[in-house]
C-alpha cells in the first residue's frame, strides 16, 4: 500500500520505517529541515536499537521516502492511507495540540474522498472527542468523506521495533468510519502482524483511553513497587525478592514493578499529570493518580537523601558520579529523566555532580539543561576520586564494569543504586558502601558483610 507518514519523530519514524520493512510504499513528511536532511544523509534524530539498518535499507530500496512539506499535498493525495505522528507535547510536561491542529489543517484538504486518516499521537481525550467535526470543517462538509481514525502506538523506546513488528494488540479506534473501509484499509497495513495479534475495533475514544489507561497502570506499578520499596527499607525487607514472589501470581505479574529512582520519558510522567490536571479542571478528582504522580515526583529526592546516611547531611565539596542521563536504557532520550532532577538537587546541596552516560547525546542534552553539570566520557573518569556513585540509568555497562578496580579509583566507595540493577551481596564483598531502593544500606564495615540493616538504623559515614 502507499503510506505518508506525516512527522518523523520517535513515533513517526518508526512506524514508516517498521511498514516499509513490511513492503509498503512509504513516504515521510517532515517539517524540520534539517532532520530532514540528516534524515536523506541516514543520520537518525534519535537512538533506537536496529532502525539504522531499517531506515538505511528501505531508503535505498526506495520503499521509504523522505520529504518535506512542499511535496506533502501531492504524497497526501496519492497516499491510500494517511498516518499522522506529529508531537503533541509542549515540552513542559503538558500537553499541546497546535501541531496536530496545523498538520490537520495541511493534511485534510488534500486527501482523496475515502483515504483513511489514521491518528497515531497521543491527544488528550477531549480533542479526540472533537476530531470528527474539525475533519469535517476541513473538508467543508457536514460529516466526512474520509474515515478518521484512532491507532494507538504501545511501543517502548530502546525495543519500538520488535513492539511494532510483533505487537501485543492492533487498535483501530473509529471516529468515524460508516462503511467500514478505514478498518479494512487498516488491517491491510498490519496484515504482516495480524496472525498473531488482536485486532480491536472501538469507538476512538475507547481506543484513546486504551492508551491512556494501559501507560496510567504502568505508572502505577511503579509508583506501588517504590512505595513497597519505602516499607521494605524501613523493616530491612528486600523487594527484589518480594516483588519477584509477588510477580508469580499471574494476577500481578512482575514486568514494571522494578523500584528505583523513578519513571522518565515522554509519555508516563506527562500523562500521569495531564491527567490528574485535566481531570481537575473537569470537576472530577483523581486521587490514585495524584498519589502516582506524587510518589514518582519525590523519588529523586529520596535518593539524594540516601547520600545523608553515609555523608552525615555534609554534602558541600563532595564529588558525587551519576551513572546514566537518559531516562532509560538503549535510548538518547533525556526528556523528564530522573538523572536530570537528581543532578539538580545534588548541585543545590553544593556537590561536584559528574556525570557519564554512554550516549554522545545524551551527555551534551544534559549539559545543556542542568547547568553546573559535568560530563565526561568514561565511567572511570566519573569515578575517579568520587565520594559516591550513584547508578540512574541501568545500561547493561554498569553492570559490567570491573568495579573492583572502580574500587580503588573512589575516593570512597560508597554505591546507590537507583535502579537494583548491580549485584549488592558482591559489592559488598569487594568492599563497598551499597545503597537500593528497597535493599537498606549494606555496609562491609561495621557490619557483617553482605548482613543487610534498615535504613533507619544504618549508618556507614565516610569522612
Ligand atoms: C511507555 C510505555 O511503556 C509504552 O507501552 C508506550 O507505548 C509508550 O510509553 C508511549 O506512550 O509511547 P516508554 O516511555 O518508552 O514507554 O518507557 P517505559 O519502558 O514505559 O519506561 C518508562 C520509565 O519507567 C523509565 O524511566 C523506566 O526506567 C521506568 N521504569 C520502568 C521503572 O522505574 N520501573 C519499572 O519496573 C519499569
Amino acid at each position: 500500500m502507499r503510506v505518508t507518514v506525516v512527522g518523523l519523530g520517535y513515533v513517526g519514524l518508526v512506524t514508516a520505517a517498521c511498514l516499509s520493512e513490511w513492503r509498503h510504499r512509504v513516504t515521510g513528511i517532515e517539517a524540520d529541515r534539517r532532520r530532514l536532511d540528516d534524515l536523506r544523509a541516514g543520520t537518525l534524530p534519535i537512538h533506537e536499537p536496529g532502525l539504522d539498518e531499517l531506515v538505511a535499507r528501505n531508503h535505498q530500496a526506495g520503499m521509504l521516502r523522505f520529504e518535506d512539506l512542499d511535496a506533502m499535498p501531492l504524497a497526501v493525495n496519492r497516499a491510500e492511507v494517511v498516518i499522522l505522528a506529529v508531537g503533541t507535547h509542549d515540552g513542559n510536561g503538558g500537553w499541546q495540540t497546535e501541531t496536530m491542529r496545523r498538520a490537520l489543517a495541511d493534511v485534510v484538504p488534500n486527501l482523496r474522498a475515502g483515504t483513511p486518516l489514521v491518528v497515531r499521537s497521543t491527544l488528550p481525550p477531549e480533542f479526540i472527542n472533537q476530531l470528527t467535526d474539525l475533519v469535517a470543517e476541513l473538508r467543508g462538509l457536514p460529516k466526512p468523506d474520509v474515515p478518521v481514525l484512532l491507532n494507538p502506538e504501545f511501543t517502548q523506546e530502546g525495543r519500538a521495533i520488535v513492539d511494532f513488528i510483533r505487537p501485543s494488540r492492533i487498535i483501530c479506534g473509529v471516529a468515524h468510519d460508516p462503511e467500514g473501509l478505514g478498518e479494512a484499509r487498516l488491517r491491510r497495513i498490519f496484515a504482516s502482524a495480524a496472525a498473531t495479534t488482536p485486532f480491536l475495533t472501538m469507538p476512538a475514544i475507547d481506543a484513546s483511553f486504551s492508551k491512556l489507561g494501559s501507560n496510567l497502570f504502568l505508572a502505577t506499578k511503579i509508583s506501588f513497587a517504590n512505595e513497597l520499596a519505602a516499607l521494605c527499607d524501613a523493616y530491612g525487607a528486600r523487594i527484589d525478592q518480594v516483588v519477584h514472589a509477588m510477580g508469580l501470581d499471574s494476577r500481578i505479574g512482575s514486568a514494571f514493578l522494578g523500584a528505583g529512582v523513578g519513571f522518565g520519558g515522554s509519555c508516563l510522567p506527562n500523562q500521569v499529570t495531564m491527567t490528574v490536571k485535566t481531570a481537575r479542571v473537569a470537576g472530577l478528582l483523581t486521587p490514585l493518580l495524584a498519589a502516582v504522580d506524587d510518589i514518582n515526583a519525590a523519588q529523586p529526592g529520596h535518593f539524594v537523601n540516601r547520600l545523608d546516611q553515609v555523608f552525615s547531611g555534609r554534602f558541600a565539596g563532595r564529588r558525587v558520579a551519576i551513572l546514566g542521563l537518559t531516562f532509560k536504557p538503549n535510548t538518547d532520550d533525556l526528556r523528564e529523566a530522573p538523572s536530570l532532577a537528581t543532578s539538580r538537587l545534588l548541585l543545590e546541596r553544593g556537590v561536584h555532580v559528574v556525570a557519564y552516560d554512554p550516549m554522545p547525546r545524551a551527555r551534551e542534552g544534559a549539559v545543556d539543561m542542568v547547568s553546573g553539570l559535568e560530563v565526561v566520557e568514561s565511567v572511570e573518569a566519573a569515578l575517579v576520586d568520587a565520594d559516591a556513585a550513584m547508578l540512574v540509568t541501568e545500561w547493561a555497562e554498569f553492570a559490567a564494569i570491573d568495579w573492583r578496580r572502580m574500587h580503588s579509583l573512589m575516593r570512597h566507595p560508597v554505591v546507590l543504586d537507583g535502579r537494583n540493577a548491580l549485584p549488592a551481596e558482591e559489592m559488598v564483598a569487594l568492599g563497598f558502601t551499597y545503597s537500593a531502593f528497597g535493599r537498606g544500606l549494606m555496609a562491609p564495615e561495621p557490619n557483617p558483610i553482605g548482613r543487610r540493616v534498615p535504613t533507619a538504623s544504618a549508618a556507614s559515614e565516610v569522612a
